[in-house]
């Protein structure tokens, strides 16, 4: 166990699984008392049940991230518990049928956009009075690639492209009252999720492992120690920055012919 975070109140959206259980999991063993948020509300209490076994402070809360009345219960229910908020981070999605723009229906589009950029609005909204009240506080919002270059899934990228130019703004808003905001864009990731889709498609998973210059996809704990280092008061002076966490993909392949 490490203090990095010692004191602090962390609330991770998305955390029952994938990239968000292993950040609730990391910053609970530095110190963190963890939200584990999720519309998915077993998963949640599984995650947060882990943690509570092994040592650490974890609150299960089921939530739906694009409603702004369930966004409210789940910080009301944050001070209740663990007496105020200090990190937040946005990380929750839900890819609803996605695909290229001609023939993207428009439940998907508004479902994909609901979660993945109103439910971060939301719940900045909500988490920034409450830093305010604490003197300070930082978010860590998770976009992706996809923001950068163009990889596919139209809403899930204009999404992901509009939450950088929003968490930039609340940097610039919001930095005279010692509240940070940045944002991490991962490459593909290693989740239970991605590997149900890429085991059922070998030779596509070896090219994708190609198209980057480590040779391999990251994995959730790569994502969760760069969250950490912008969650911890070790980057007191990063706010507004977009940090990559690709594995070189963004910085391109040289030709070989
Ligand atoms: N895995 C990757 O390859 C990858 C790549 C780039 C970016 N990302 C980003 O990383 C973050 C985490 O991705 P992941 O792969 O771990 O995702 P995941 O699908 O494994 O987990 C997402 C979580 O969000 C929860 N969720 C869905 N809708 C919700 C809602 N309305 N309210 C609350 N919770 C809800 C789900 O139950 C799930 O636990 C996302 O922001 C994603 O865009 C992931």
């Amino acid at each position: 166990m490490g203090d990095r975070l010692s004191n602090k109140v962390a609330l991770i959206t998305g955390a029952a699984g994938g990239i968000g259980s292993e950040m609730a999991r990391l910053f609970a063993s530095e110190g963190a008392a963890v939200v584990v948020a999720d519309i998915h509300q077993a998963g949640a209490e599984s995650v947060a049940e882990a943690i509570t076994r092994g040592g650490g402070k974890a609150l299960a809360v089921a939530v739906d991230i694009s409603s702004a009345a369930r966004v409210e219960a789940m910080f009301r229910r944050t001070s209740e518990v663990f007496g105020g908020l200090d990190i937040l981070v946005n990380n929750a999605i839900e890819l609803a049928g996605d695909g290229p723009i001609v023939g993207l229906e428009e439940a998907a589009w508004d479902r994909t956009v609901d979660v993945c950029l109103k439910g971060p609005f939301l719940c900045t909204r909500g988490a920034i009075p409450r830093m305010q009240a604490r003197g300070g506080g930082s978010i860590v919002t998770i976009s992706s690639v996809n923001a950068l270059a163009a990889f596919g899934e139209t809403a899930y990228t204009a999404a992901k492209g509009g939450l950088i130019s929003m968490m930039r703004l609340v940097a610039a808003d919001y930095g005279h009252l010692g509240i940070r905001s940045n944002i991490i864009c991962p490459g593909t990731i290693e989740t239970e999720t991605s590997m149900r889709y890429w085991r059922s498609h070998p030779a596509g998973f070896a090219r994708l492992q190609e198209m980057y210059p480590m040779g391999r996809i990251g994995k959730p704990r790569e994502v969760a120690h760069c969250a950490l280092f912008l969650a911890s008061d070790e980057s007191s002076f990063v706010t507004g920055s977009v940090q990559v966490v690709d594995g070189g993909l963004l910085a391109g392949r040289p030709f070989e012919d």
